[in-house]
């Protein structure tokens, strides 16, 4: 807490624990540095030796990445961009290229560019492996929602494991944009709101995607994205500004970027948007700055596609070479698809308006990242032909999807309790155009896989019961252009709504499976109304006439506004996206075969105009409500979301009690909680701790996650959960982005959501 001067304690205490803590820490931090010098320092002399052999352009070729194009080794294209880029593939001047994968043309592209280059430097094959390759995992944000950082580890691993056997050695993942706007299609892709989860999930992902040794042949180099602040695009819609606080920026977008940077990942890709005025592909603020500067970034930054160019679009350089001049000194290494570095840079150093200082450090990183991978020692070692047929869609991978799958599925409210079903008495109708889909449940991102590759849910109900019937209902769409993947909704066609009424009337449950395509959330597809699309909230609301023992199964890429179906619908379940294995995962849920244990990563707004949305608010001054208008609120809808963050229900019940917190030494706060399994089913609880830093120099939110732990209890199983806070969970970083931490009073609150829990105070 400040006192009345405004003089806060962190010297006082940095030194208090300084003192005690002394020797450890000092043997510590001699340990740390010495072994980052000899990690750093592995490769450095090589690099001086392989950098003295280049020419300038060389250099600036490792700078350069292309998409993907013909096969390598057939006819020379002749005219045109391809042919352009082909000569520079023989001429050294492209470092790495995207979208170009298999066993076959990955070794033939790599043969031509060792073979035929003057220096022969290995490219590296860059992909979006966003979740899963060819077993596709549930998008990132329905995993988010398992909570579970061993699952989600292991989801990367063995996307690592599929794509590194098509040749792939470095994935454009993770996304670790936090986002609090649900219009942002490209939510899908991330971990939701909170920057503490984020942070975990974070690291959860690099280390699957690279494993221990990221020279081994099964890891792939990460990449942490989209640095930054692309989350907080305006009014949601993609690629636009944003304008945030460096509060926000530094309490909620940098943390897991800083995260993923401390668990070695070796790639960050900035972003397409402005932060605060300035193109983040021209920010040395963000990457020398911070990046490469405090927090001592050592791997290498790529552009996003085409960024550095777009910067003139941004009205920010007057020409591509502008761009490329004022990206590579913003600390730019690598431009995608941009053209801008590899038909500018090398004039720029000629002219003395680029220090050459800038291009050895952007090659180093990059050629760096390459030894590291062991593509020097070996650059055919991605490319094995029998590890290729044996990997993809291996079964253990296809066990792994589906039990991801399960544990991202969000039990959102089961009223009635019509959940679990029973296998053999109820006469069941499926209904709604999402059931039989086995090609949109693979969500967005999916480069690799096989398209109608995903066992629907009609599939999926086969091995548990043959008591149901489906129907469509309404188709989807009338159209899907394949090429943008626009989805036109069907709002015109009503011809199936009849038979699924007539279904409905005669069956004793009614499983509705309704929800937004594949292709409605990811990049560039951001919504304005984020109901459900078409015709299906009329055919819910029809069969709902006919049968209210409706089971709710929305398939989404975001949170949707589910107020209607929250007000009428007994039991709904949230099944986002759940890649291949989405109909066997779903079944095993509605069976009771898995007991639901998924968590909300992002709160559930009542309707689009909530949006964004945070259980993380500030205390306004006028939070609390009045019996008269003049306090913060809607005057229309109520303040909180529909379905808050961290909420997700379970077959059986959970009891907390004996909230215990206990202060320790060196400024560490040990919490304990016990957690009862009430109920008649074997269940997993996400046990989350929230904390409220009650007076701080700079307003805190009401509540933030600070601590959670995912535990298995079979029926009538008590545990007992314990946390320990560090400084860490407990500070904050102020506008200047300085981490402080300010002695005083703070609320704790456990339990199984952001809402209700046991709560408790400590002081500091
Ligand atoms: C996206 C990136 C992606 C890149 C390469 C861009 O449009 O914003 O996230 O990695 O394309 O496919």
């Amino acid at each position: 807490m400040s006192d009345f001067l405004g003089i806060h304690h962190l010297q006082l205490k940095g030194i208090r624990m300084l003192s005690s803590r002394l020797h450890t820490l000092v043997l510590f931090t001699l340990i740390g540095v010495f072994s980052s010098f000899v990690q750093a320092n592995r490769y450095e002399a090589e690099l001086d030796a392989l950098l003295a052999k280049m020419t300038l352009a060389e250099k600036i070729g490792q700078m350069n990445q292309y998409n993907g194009f013909w096969d390598a080794t057939g006819p020379q294209p002749d005219e045109g961009d391809a042919k352009k880029k082909y000569e520079h593939l023989r001429e050294g001047l492209v470092g790495s290229v995207l979208n170009v994968s298999g066993y076959e043309r990955v070794r033939e592209l790599q043969s031509f560019v060792v073979n035929e280059s003057r220096l022969g430097i290995p490219l590296i094959f860059g992909l979006d492996v966003i979740h899963g390759h060819k077993t596709i995992f549930p998008i990132p944000l329905a995993e988010s929602a398992s909570w579970d950082m061993e699952a989600i580890e292991r989801s990367a691993r063995l996307a690592a494991i599929e794509s590194s056997a098509q040749g792939i050695n470095w994935t454009f993942a993770p996304m670790v944009d936090i986002s609090e706007d649900a219009r942002w299609g490209r939510v899908a892709e991330g971990a939701g709101e909170d920057p503490y989860l984020g942070q975990h999930i974070a690291v959860a992902r690099v280390n699957g995607f690279q494993g221990d040794d990221l020279s081994a042949v099964d890891t792939i180099a990460a990449c942490a994205k989209h640095f930054a602040g692309y989350g907080f695009a305006e009014g949601g819609r993609d690629y636009n500004r944003v304008d945030v606080s460096p509060y926000t920026l530094h309490n909620t977008i940098l943390p897991p970027f800083e995260a993923a940077v401390k668990a070695d990942v070796k790639t960050i890709m900035n972003a397409f948007n402005t932060l605060n005025g300035i193109p983040a592909s021209g920010s040395e603020y963000l990457q020398r700055d911070i990046l490469k500067g405090k927090w001592g970034f050592q791997g290498f930054v790529v552009s996003d596609w085409a960024s550095i160019k777009e910067m003139v679009d941004h009205s920010f350089a007057t020409n591509n070479e502008h761009a490329a001049a004022l990206a590579v000194k913003a600390g730019s290494d690598m431009d995608m698809e941009g053209y801008a570095y590899v038909n500018h840079l090398e004039s720029l150093v000629r002219e003395g308006k680029v220090d050459e200082k800038l291009i050895d450090d952007a090659a180093r990183r990059i050629l760096r990242v390459k030894m590291e991978l062991g593509l020097f020692e070996d650059p055919y070692k991605y490319t094995d032909k029998t590890r290729e047929a044996e990997a993809l869609y291996h079964p253990s991978h296809l066990a792994a999807a589906r039990d991801m799958a399960k544990r991202s599925i969000v039990l959102l409210k089961n009223e009635k309790r019509l959940l679990p079903l029973n296998k053999n008495q109820q006469k069941i109708a499926v209904i709604g155009p999402l059931a039989a889909d086995n090609n949109s449940v693979l969500g967005t991102w999916r480069v690799s896989s096989d398209d109608h590759s995903a066992v629907s849910l009609v599939d999926g109900l086969k091995q548990y019961s043959n008591h149901f019937t489906y129907e469509q209902g309404v188709k989807f769409s009338i159209g899907e252009e394949a090429f943008s993947q626009h989805i036109i909704a069907n709002t015109t066609d009503r011809t199936g709504i009849a038979e699924a009424v007539a279904l409905a009337k005669e069956s004793d449950v009614v499983v509705m499976m309704l929800g937004e395509h594949g292709f409605q959330s990811g990049e560039g597809r951001s919504r304005s109304n984020i109901q459900l699309p078409g015709l299906q909230q009329e055919l819910l609301e029809e069969v709902y006439a006919a049968n209210n023992n409706i089971i709710l199964l929305v398939a989404s890429g975001r949170p949707l506004d589910l107020s209607w179906a929250d007000a009428h619908i007994p039991t709904i379940v949230q099944t986002w996206q759940l890649g291949t294995e989405s109909g066997n995962a779903i079944a095993d849920v509605l069976f009771g075969e898995y007991n639901p244990s998924g968590k909300l990563p992002m709160s559930f707004p009542r309707n689009v105009g909530q949006l964004p949305t945070t259980y993380r608010q500030l205390s306004t001054g006028r939070s609390t409500p009045k019996d008269n208008v003049f306090w913060s609120h809607y005057t229309d809808i109520e303040s909180d979301p529909l379905y808050p963050f961290g909420h997700g229900l379970s077959y059986t019940d959970f009891k907390y009690s004996k909230l215990k917190v206990k202060t320790l030494k060196d400024n560490r706060v040990k919490i304990s909680v016990k957690v009862k399994n009430t109920g008649k089913y074997e269940g997993e609880e996400v046990v989350q701790l929230y904390l409220r830093d009650r007076v701080a120099s700079t307003v805190r939110p009401v509540k933030e996650l600070k601590g959670f732990k995912k535990i298995l209890l079979s029926a009538g199983e008590s545990q007992k959960v314990e946390f320990v806070l560090t400084e860490k969970e407990m500070g904050f970083y102020n506008a200047k982005g300085e981490f402080l931490l300010e002695d005083g009073d703070f609320d704790v609150m456990v339990g199984g959501g952001s809402i209700d829990g046991l709560t408790d105070r400590f002081t500091l």
